[in-house]
């Protein structure tokens, strides 16, 4: 068997030591020794913007946001789903976009070079934050889900505020997906609980691990712009 190859290390912005490895045509970021995801993983990567883009009508006016970039799966599909919209890409960590730029690149097409593309540089809550029904889709696949987070701060996206902010953020009728490792039927709940139409959905996972299933939570606003709890 092939020997792993670092490529490359950096930092995240809380300091958790991130590393770009390769073993062939397989490639892996990890986050604090922790995997954070592996070209494997590209199905379930995908099926995030398939199924949180499966009401979207393509047009020039769709505006999809995706947190974050990771190896450009779920923006690559999100730019294939919506025609001659765009797709804003939020990513916390600028190492990160420098590997897209690099040897991460081509697995999903170069989706960084497309003109659709808009690159945010920052944390994706921000970005959620500063938004008022701005987008028909939000996609969220910053960590390993509501409760196997890398990076603590995520936290604050899962929990009740975090997905008010989500539903300002979106379009009447848009919706929230939002990938994880594991089912967590509290977070079901607390999507209902805010006003969203959600369920969650067991999708293939990830080619290396067969028969493992990742879990998307598909979360639509009603037509109505109900205000919920907060
Ligand atoms: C699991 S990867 C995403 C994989 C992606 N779905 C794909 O198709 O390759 C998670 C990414 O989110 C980034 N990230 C983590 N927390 C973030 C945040 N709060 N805002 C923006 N990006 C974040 C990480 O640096 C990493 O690039």
């Amino acid at each position: 068997m092939l020997p792993w190859e670092r490529l490359a290390t950096a930092d995240a912005p809380d300091g958790k030591p991130l590393e770009l490895r390769r073993r062939g045509h397989e490639y892996r970021i990890r986050a604090g020794g922790q995997e954070l995801m592996s070209n494997e993983d590209e199905p379930s990567s995908r099926s995030l913007s398939e199924l949180g883009c499966a009401h979207i009508t393509p047009g020039p006016e769709v505006r999809v946001l995706v947190g974050g970039l990771g190896m450009g799966f779920t923006l690559r599909a999100a730019l294939d789903l919506v025609g001659k919209g765009n797709v804003e890409v939020a990513e916390l960590v600028p190492a990160v976009v420098e590997w897209n730029e690099g040897p991460l690149g081509p697995l999903a097409g170069h989706p960084l070079r497309d003109p659709r593309t808009v690159l945010y540089l920052g944390d994706v809550r921000d970005r959620i934050r500063a938004a008022s029904g701005d987008f028909d889709a939000i996609l969220l696949d910053v960590d390993n889900g509501p409760i196997a987070l890398a990076h603590a701060k995520n936290d604050a996206l899962y929990g009740r505020r975090g997905i008010a902010q989500c539903w300002d953020a979106l379009k009447p009728g848009g919706v929230l997906g939002v990938w994880s490792l594991l089912d967590d039927q509290r977070y079901t709940t607390r999507l209902r609980q805010q006003g969203f139409d959600a369920r969650a959905q067991k999708v293939f996972g990830s080619r290396k691990d067969r028969g493992r299933e990742h879990v998307i939570w598909v979360a639509q606003k009603s037509q109505r712009s109900r205000k919920p709890r907060r």
